[in-house]
């Protein structure tokens, strides 16, 4: 964890150095008005961002998820609150450092090559997963080179480094120091052993430099009273305890530069060319420079700022980063959201096991919408989570094809609804007040459950995306659409005529509930499937501007309101929702046996 490497110091130990730290002045506050307007940053912007991803290989399955983490987030806020000009989300890649320079090495290429060959390859697998970035940024850009050095300058000038002689583990796969307890023995091939991370099991080199070292330690408490006074500053809320008991441990000084007779690949120290700044000091002021900093127009997207982050960079962004945006004189971000890992088959995903699954092949074989709903769907941020093909398959067929196609299909087919419109609601058959009873009233107890179920859906899912649980917004939808399923199949519309006076406003009621249901889960699943909810809220024929949650007011017809749909023409037919994808596919055959 955060134990020291073996560190010795040229300058004055510990010493304060006339530093000025910006002391964590108590959480911010957050407004929580009605579902459409709701801005739990407290203010009118939100940034949202993904880590940027290192290019020493091609993008896998995980680094689409963390991506599609972060875009549903930022497509649901901008439902809450729309407008260009409120959401701004940024991805990009992380081109400096050691684990680079040696990848470009290994290769026979020249770092810039591998860099612009390897970054184009994750802008083209964000743009066919449909990944809705406003920003990309690549560290390599000259705008990067400016924030970075401008920043060291911040706390340079604030008496926050300082030159040392820095002695450990340095793991170039991971981009950081590794104390002895986390560095083990592994057999070579040359007979001996060799050391490796006792974690991630990749080779270290013991390093011994003069650096500049930043004073990491003085920022313990000023750490500690930010988590404590924030409880949802790191959600969920495991990794929060995770960091408040590091915060225990012990806190050594950070080295932030290498020599650069070392490491060349980098942004040099300004006014000091013989050092390269240090890659995560490097990676992560990425976030402010999207937002144009140094310029001061960056102050009004910070810090109203999530950060979406895989578990395995933790520390860097809730106690690395944090620190240094103190030291710099500005305050940690709003949130940081922290997922888990996806396995193969059980196994951790890697190139020497040759079980790297590569992402455009699921878009290709499950389409954009499925892969989505699927990474979504099955991923719990709490823990890892594991891939293989035939889960994909099941999950989609049941939930996507016959589920929600199903309902869509029983409602909407021309035998029932050969009117192609939105069924008037009788309130004579289904009556505010459950339990009334007449020769009208059809509505069952159940029925009322569905409607109350329904109706608190899209305040439930808000409080899911609010604590980064996607998946289990998901599962209230998906559960919710069987609870439809289980309407419509209860009261038959198939068996009612639209000939019989008795019947016919009970069909078209039963048909306006089912419909307006659908409406409610297309609106709420766009932020996941975006190309599939469209597909659904058009064919209900539901306009563009009549898709965002402050819009969203369900059945009001039931609540003694006009409804705009009532008696709309639906859209135009549009086949299946969602082919199922059953086991007759060549490539899923050719799986299932190797
Ligand atoms: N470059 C750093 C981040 C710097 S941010 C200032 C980095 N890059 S990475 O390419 O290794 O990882 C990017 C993201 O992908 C991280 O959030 C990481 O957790 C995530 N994933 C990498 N492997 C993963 C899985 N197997 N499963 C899920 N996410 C995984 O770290």
């Amino acid at each position: 964890m955060l134990r020291a490497s073996v560190l010795r110091l040229l300058g004055r130990p510990g010493a304060s150095g006339g530093a000025r730290l910006l002391e964590y002045s108590g959480p911010r506050h957050y407004s929580s008005g009605p579902l459409g307007a709701r801005d739990d940053a407290g203010g009118a912007r939100a940034f949202f961002t993904t880590p940027i991803f290192y290019v020493n290989a091609a993008p896998h399955i995980g680094h689409l998820y963390s991506a599609l983490l972060a875009d549903a987030l930022c497509r649901h806020r901008r439902l809450r609150v729309p407008g260009a000009a409120a959401t701004r989300f940024s991805t990009g890649t992380d081109e400096h450092g050691l684990k680079i320079q040696q990848a470009a090495a290994a290769a026979g290429l020249a770092p810039t090559e591998l860099c612009d060959r390897v970054s184009a390859q994750f802008q083209q697998l964000f743009r066919e997963a449909g990944i809705s970035s406003t920003d990309f940024i690549r560290t390599t850009e000259a705008r990067h080179r400016i924030a970075v050095q401008h920043f060291w300058g911040l706390l340079e000038a604030r008496g926050l480094l300082y030159k040392g002689l820095y002695e450990g583990w340095y793991c170039a796969s991971e981009e950081c120091f590794l104390p002895e307890a986390k560095v083990t023995r592994q057999p070579s091939s040359s007979g001996g052993s060799c050391p490796v991370s006792l974690e991630s099991g990749h080779p270290v080199s013991w390093t011994k430099e003069e650096n500049y070292i930043f004073r990491l330690s003085q920022f313990r408490e000023p750490l500690q009273r930010w988590l404590r006074g924030d409880p949802q500053a790191i959600t969920p809320e495991p990794f929060h305890r995770a960091v408040l008991q590091w915060l225990e441990e012990e806190l050594p000084d950070l080295s932030v530069s290498r020599k650069s007779s070392h490491l060349h690949w980098g942004i040099p120290v300004p006014g000091d060319d013989s050092q390269t700044i240090y890659v995560w000091l490097d990676a992560l002021v990425n976030y402010l420079t999207v937002i144009g900093y140094p310029n001061a127009e960056f102050k009004s997207w910070w810090p109203t700022t999530s950060h979406i982050i895989g578990k395995d960079i933790l520390k860097f962004h809730a106690i690395y980063w944090p620190a240094l945006l103190l030291g710099a004189g500005m305050s940690p971000p709003h949130r940081i959201y922290v997922h888990s890992h996806w396995t193969v088959c059980g196994q951790k995903m890697s190139k020497s096991l040759g079980n790297v699954v590569d992402p455009r092949t699921c878009l290709d074989r499950y389409t954009v919408d499925g892969f989505r709903y699927f990474l979504l769907r099955q991923g719990v941020p709490n823990w890892d989570c594991d891939y293989y093909d035939e889960k994909v398959v099941k999950l989609l067929d049941s939930e996507l094809a016959d589920a929600l196609g199903g309902l869509l299909n029983r409602c909407t087919a021309q035998r029932i609804n050969p009117s192609g419109t939105y069924p008037v609601f009788c309130t004579a058959c289904f009556p505010s007040e459950a339990g009334l009873v007449g020769p009208s009233v059809r509505a069952q107890a159940e029925d009322y459950a569905l409607v109350n179920t329904v109706a608190t859906l899209p305040r439930q899912v808000a409080d899911h995306y609010e604590n980064f649980q996607i998946y289990k917004a998901l599962e209230a939808v998906s559960s919710c659409v069987r609870q439809t399923n289980g309407f419509v199949q209860r009261h038959a519309p198939w068996k009612l005529s639209w000939e019989s006076p008795v019947d016919a406003p009970w069909l078209g009621t039963v048909l306006h509930v089912a419909l307006e249901c659908l409406r409610v889960f297309g609106t709420l699943l766009q932020p996941v499937t975006p190309s599939l909810a469209d597909k659904l809220l058009s064919r209900l024929g539901v306009s563009a501007t009549e898709r965002g949650l402050g819009e969203l007011c369900f059945l009001p017809r039931f609540y003694g309101h006009p409804c705009p749909f009532e008696g709309r023409r639906l859209g135009p037919e549009i086949g299946l929702l969602f082919p199922r994808l059953d086991q007759s596919r060549a490539w899923l055959v050719k799986a299932h046996r190797t």
